[in-house]
């Protein structure tokens, strides 16, 4: 039988960056859900779909297609055949797939593909709904969280460094809007699973926080 981590939380929460130390570590596949709901909203974009017309979006869904791909164990995300890893990682690309992943027929299409994934492999999963409509039999499910203002500062440093203009109130503003839209979608909004462990990085470095879930993994085990 597969064993299933299931990290959820809000945007900046570091869960990628844990989830992917933790599956080296631990010698699992790392599976980035967000990734897929960016690649369809990449598709929406470069094809001129507006974020309202859930007709056109529902249609693309039937003809679209996603897949995972791994080179040098890292994900690679796969729409119709082209490698988007980087692309997907704009801003406006993140906002269009917070307001795209309110769609049924776009979380119907991303849940079976994640589920599939996760069937008959070690995974750690991370999203917004793994614990609690992707993986419920998850044997760990985790709910990484921080303040909004621990996770404005950090993105906020991080653009920093890539020598790029911000401005901290325009990110804490950002991440606010997503967490509210993200938490407020009537299809499975990001909320903590009743069977979840809370752990909250707000004042936690990488290590602790990969160290935490360790833990929680070898008690499970
Ligand atoms: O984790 P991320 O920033 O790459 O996710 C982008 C958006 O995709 C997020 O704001 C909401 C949506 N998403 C989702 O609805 N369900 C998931 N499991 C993962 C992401």
């Amino acid at each position: 039988m597969s064993f299933n981590i299931a990290i959820d939380g809000p945007a900046g929460a570091g869960k990628s960056t844990i989830a992917k130390q933790l599956a080296k570590e631990l010698s699992f596949i790392y599976v980035d859900t967000g990734a897929m709901y960016r690649s369809m909203a990449l598709y929406f974009m470069r094809n001129d779909i507006a974020k309202e017309d859930e007709a056109a979006i529902s249609d693309a869904c039937k003809t679209v297609e996603v897949s995972i791909a791994y080179e040098n164990g890292e994900q690679q995300v796969l729409l119709n055949g082209e490698n988007v890893s980087k692309e997907i990682r704009k801003e406006e690309v993140g906002k269009m797939a917070s307001a795209t992943s309110v769609y049924k027929e776009v979380r119907k299409k991303l849940v079976e593909l994640q589920q599939k994934l996760a069937a008959d492999k070690d995974v750690i999963m991370d999203g917004r709904d793994i614990g609690t409509c992707v993986l419920p039999n998850a044997q760990v499910k985790i709910y990484l969280t921080a303040s909004v203002e621990t996770r404005a500062e950090r993105r906020y440093q991080e653009l920093l460094e890539k020598g790029a203009a911000c401005d901290l109130e325009v990110i804490k503003k950002d991440i606010a809007d997503r967490d509210y839209q993200d938490m407020h979608r009537e299809i499975s909004p990001l909320k903590q699973a009743e069977d979840a462990i809370l752990v909250d990085s707000s004042d936690m470095g990488i290590e602790e926080v990969v160290e935490t879930i360790k833990n929680i993994y070898r008690e499970k085990c």
